[in-house]
């Protein structure tokens, strides 16, 4: 068998979680079979795309065709603009203005085809159409196909901040092409690798080695690799929020790189992207941890290297006190301390409260 015959031997990934029960399909050319898989897992006669300006003009014809094939009856597809921006209420509202005048029927399905914004988007829309109608989840980016597609948080922005009205809705199936990947921007990938290393770095340090010795880029796509890293995401992901539904708490393990990551985020006022700010934040948490002794020199140095060889950066400029400054910020809510996860050793995390002082520390030691 070829490169390109073994590349498109799909994989499947079995999400079954109390509230939910479903196949995330990864391979090269999996959208050719989307029509297959949405009529067995979601059934219903009519469906409707909804993607974005940059995504629906290079994907929504052949996602349209498979449904067609399958023998759905296909809507006219809702397209709204692509980018952050667009994730708010009034976009929401015109998605189910737009699946009322399609006349989708509680029996009908929603294709969300497009990455994270579109995602979270059209599967709120569909948790609220009806008061709930099936969706599949058809990924286009890297940190969709990872992260975002798995495990059912849909949301939309307020005002106020990032993804605050949301609901959690569990796709029927989750459809993830690796070869829409292709037209991925090459920064935009290498920013998304901030979630991939994150996920290496919490469960799987076979991962964190072969991604040291052979970084995952854009510009040489080898699709059975790059399906191969993206199902052991998905595993990684589904076993975490698996996890989190027998024993409370689990879940915050994948904020890993996060309180520090979302600081220099916002401190960047959101010119950086949030995978960079992630490893950034990972990085200086693994090197605080070493100092602290809470993990070895070795295991800092790994996850270093990784960030690294992805070409996204291992630390920031910016002091201790001005990351302090959002961080407090941020957790003025949740009362005086904060958990921030630990990486004990590549594979294995550890949730620890500390004060605001002992993270201020830890920020110090990561710099
Ligand atoms: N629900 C969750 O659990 C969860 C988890 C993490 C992130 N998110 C959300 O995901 C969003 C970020 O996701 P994202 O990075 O995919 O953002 P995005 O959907 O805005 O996509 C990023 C850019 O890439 C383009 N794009 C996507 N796929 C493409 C393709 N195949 N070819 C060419 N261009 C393509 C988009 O048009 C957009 O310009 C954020 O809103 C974040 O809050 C949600
Ligand atoms: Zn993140």
């Amino acid at each position: 068998m070829s490169e390109k015959g073994l590349a498109a031997a799909p994989r499947v990934v079995h999400v079954s979680a109390a509230s939910a029960d479903y196949d995330v399909t990864v391979g090269a050319g999996v959208l050719s079979e989307l029509g297959r898989i949405a009529r067995s897992a979601a059934g219903g006669a009519r469906c409707c795309v909804v993607s974005e300006t940059n995504v629906a003009p290079l994907y929504a014809d052949a996602a349209e065709a498979s449904l067609a094939g399958a023998g759905y009856s296909v809507a006219e597809r809702v397209v709204f603009a692509a980018g952050e921006q667009s994730k708010r209420l009034a976009t929401l509202g015109e998605i189910l203005e737009a699946l009322a005048e399609r006349e989708l029927t509680r029996a009908d399905v929603v294709v969300a085809l497009g990455g994270g914004v579109t995602g979270d988007m059209a599967g709120l829309a569909a948790a609220l159409y009806l008061r709930g109608v099936a969706v599949v989840q058809v990924p286009t980016s890297l940190l969709a196909m990872v992260d975002s597609s798995v495990g059912g948080k849909t949301a939309v922005d307020l005002a106020a901040g990032k993804n605050l009205a949301g609901a959690f809705w569990q796709p029927a199936a989750v459809v993830a092409d690796v070869r829409c990947l292709a037209s991925v921007s090459p920064e935009l990938f290498r920013d998304s690798c901030g979630e991939v290393i994150k996920h290496a770095v919490l469960a799987d340090a076979a991962l964190l080695d072969e991604l040291i010795a052979r970084p995952i880029t854009a510009d040489q796509l080898d699709e059975a690799r790059l399906a191969d890293v993206v199902a052991r995401n998905v595993a990684i992901k589904r076993d975490v929020v698996d996890a989190d539904e027998r024993e409370s708490g689990v879940r915050q393990t994948l904020n890993l790189g996060h309180t520090i990551g979302h600081a220099i985020e916002a401190a960047s006022d959101f010119t950086l992207g949030h995978g960079s700010c992630v490893a950034a934040g990972l990085c200086m948490m693994a090197r605080a941890s070493a100092r602290r002794g809470w993990c070895s020199d070795e295991t800092a140095g790994r996850v270093e290297a990784c960030v690294a060889a992805h070409g996204l950066p291992t630390g920031s400029e910016l002091g201790a006190d001005v990351l302090m400054r959002y961080m407090a910020h941020d957790k003025k809510r949740r009362g005086d301390g904060v958990n921030v996860v630990v990486p004990a050793e590549v594979g294995r995390c550890e949730v620890r409260r500390v004060s605001l002082d002992e993270l201020a520390e830890l920020v110090a030691l990561g710099r």
